[in-house]
């Protein structure tokens, strides 16, 4: 099982937006996909509504819960009750781990979506993470968020992953203004300093349009709705989600 870790700790970047698109697109290809709602917020789990399991993605930090895997998509659900998982942070840690690793046979991709604040639960989900995806805005302090990130990726790495190296996918420019002279510059700027191997392969971008917001409130995928505009996001998404489909194929499990 291939599990892709959607992250950053900054808010309203468009991590939801994209785990709900991969885990649609994932599953659109007959794939067995477990999408587990780690935000409280739990906006992808009303959004994924129809494909909700018996279990919430809380219980995945005690005993194992059962999950029967089979074709198409299954939500383990977020909510308030995961505020409470960093109380017992080191079981209920071990105990995601190890009920993600009891399922990685019946399932081929995990997608995890996460809360743009630290806590145990980002940890975890760095911990089982196979690739890590960081959607980004432009604007002010876009790259600040994404510092802590790598600092705790390569921490995770370190203390719970005895080196394992997570594979980085790379900065994604998510809600993108092409229009706007200040994100073009904020993307230059981004280059200069980082340069181009911690960007998304291939300049993928996902600008900022209506469509996508619709299709949340939907619950459908972009590409599914009717409207010129939404089909081209729709083909503009999808060229992002072959590429991360086709990045999680190649690297080892
Ligand atoms: N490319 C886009 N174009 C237009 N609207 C978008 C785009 N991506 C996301 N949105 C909208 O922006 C808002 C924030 O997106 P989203 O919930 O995916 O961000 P997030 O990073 O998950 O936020 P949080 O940190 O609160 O979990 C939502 O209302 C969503 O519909
Ligand atoms: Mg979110």
């Amino acid at each position: 099982m291939k599990t892709l870790v959607v992250n950053n700790q900054k808010g309203g970047v468009g991590k939801t937006m994209l785990a709900v698109h991969a885990a649609w697109f994932l599953a659109e290809g007959g794939a067995r996909v477990l999408f587990i709602d780690l935000d409280p917020q739990a906006n992808a789990s009303s959004t994924l509504a129809a494909f909700r399991v018996g279990e919430s993605a809380q219980l995945f930090f005690g005993p194992t819960p059962k999950i029967a895997a089979d074709a198409g998509l299954h939500l383990l659900a977020g909510g308030p009750g995961l505020d409470n998982v960093d109380a017992h942070l080191s079981q209920a840690v071990a105990a995601f781990r190890d009920n993600l690793a009891g399922l990685a046979g019946g399932f081929d991709y995990a997608v995890l979506d996460t809360p743009p604040t630290w806590s145990g639960r980002n940890y975890a989900a760095l911990m089982v993470a196979t690739s890590l995806l960081a959607p980004i805005d432009l604007e002010t302090y876009a790259l600040q968020g994404v510092k802590q990130l790598l600092a705790q990726k390569a921490t995770v790495e370190r203390v719970a992953r005895q080196g394992r190296p997570i594979d980085f996918m790379g900065l994604l420019p998510s809600r993108f203004q092409s229009q706007s002279p200040r994100q073009r510059e904020s993307l230059a700027t981004l280059l200069r300093q980082e340069g181009l191997r911690i960007m998304f392969p291939g300049y993928g971008v996902v600008t900022q349009r209506q469509g996508y917001a619709e299709a949340l409130d939907l619950r459908a995928p972009v590409w599914t709705i009717r409207k010129t505009a939404a089909q081209e996001a729709g083909r503009e998404i999808r060229k992002v989600l072959a590429t991360i489909k086709a990045r999680l194929d190649t690297v080892p499990a």
